[in-house]
């Protein structure tokens, strides 16, 4: 089997911590798109699932893949929506919201650039198809709270996190994101639900064992 690149799956970006330097250099990226179901409608606001090729890390898209036909077993679909971004990528989204919701939204939605998960490859944002209409707006995503539940649940036997959980903003200086994931290998992904611990709490617990 060809060897490939393995960063350091327990990387920690957030407000405090940026992406490390060369940090490109350690990953291998692997490409994909999104097959859109059959009678699922596409508009201008979900064009972009469709046309656009999505690049992450090759262990977090085999995550994702495995987790996505999983679910479709359970009768859930979920769809790529934001993968690996630039910083000028992340600079676009920071424009796009702060013209579309203002400031105070974008503050607590979307990381200041050079300091998102999504510059490392290891985090996906999913959008989900109910009834046939594809979901992608934030609120909505919100507001479907059984659903994602539901979605959560099997993020851990993938190696998968759900990065900010509802009750934990102090700690990950976000508002809550039940869309956004974030892949930590199985163990790990494993060790964290069994303790609620998000990824903070996690790597200070295990610098104390
Ligand atoms: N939405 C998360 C915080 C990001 O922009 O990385
Ligand atoms: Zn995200």
């Amino acid at each position: 089997m060809a060897e490939y690149k393995k960063p350091d799956y327990l990387v920690l970006v957030n407000r405090d911590h940026k992406v490390p330097d060369n940090w490109l250099d350690t990953v291998e990226f692997v490409e994909a798109k999104n097959t859109i179901p059959e009678g699922v409608k596409l508009n201008e606001n979900t064009r972009y699932l469709a046309d656009q090729t999505f690049k992450l890390e090759k262990k977090t898209m085999e995550a994702f893949l495995a987790l996505q036909a999983a679910l479709k077993e359970e009768g859930i679909t979920i769809l790529i929506d934001s993968t690996y971004r630039s910083i000028q990528d992340q600079k676009d989204i920071w424009d796009l919201f702060e013209r579309l919701r203002g400031i105070d939204y974008v503050r607590q939605y979307a990381a200041v650039p050079g300091t998102s998960e999504h510059h490392t490859g290891l985090a996906i944002d999913v959008c989900a198809v109910k009834d046939g209409r594809i979901i992608n707006d934030n609120d909505e995503m919100i507001a479907e709270e059984e659903l994602f539940s539901r979605i959560h649940k099997r993020l851990p036997e993938f190696g998968l996190i759900l990065r900010g959980p509802k009750g934990k903003e102090d700690i990950i200086g976000y508002a809550a994101e039940p869309w956004h994931f974030r892949y930590v290998g199985v163990e790990a992904a494993k060790e964290m639900a069994e303790h609620d611990f998000v990824l903070e709490e996690y790597l200070d617990w295990k610098s104390r064992q």
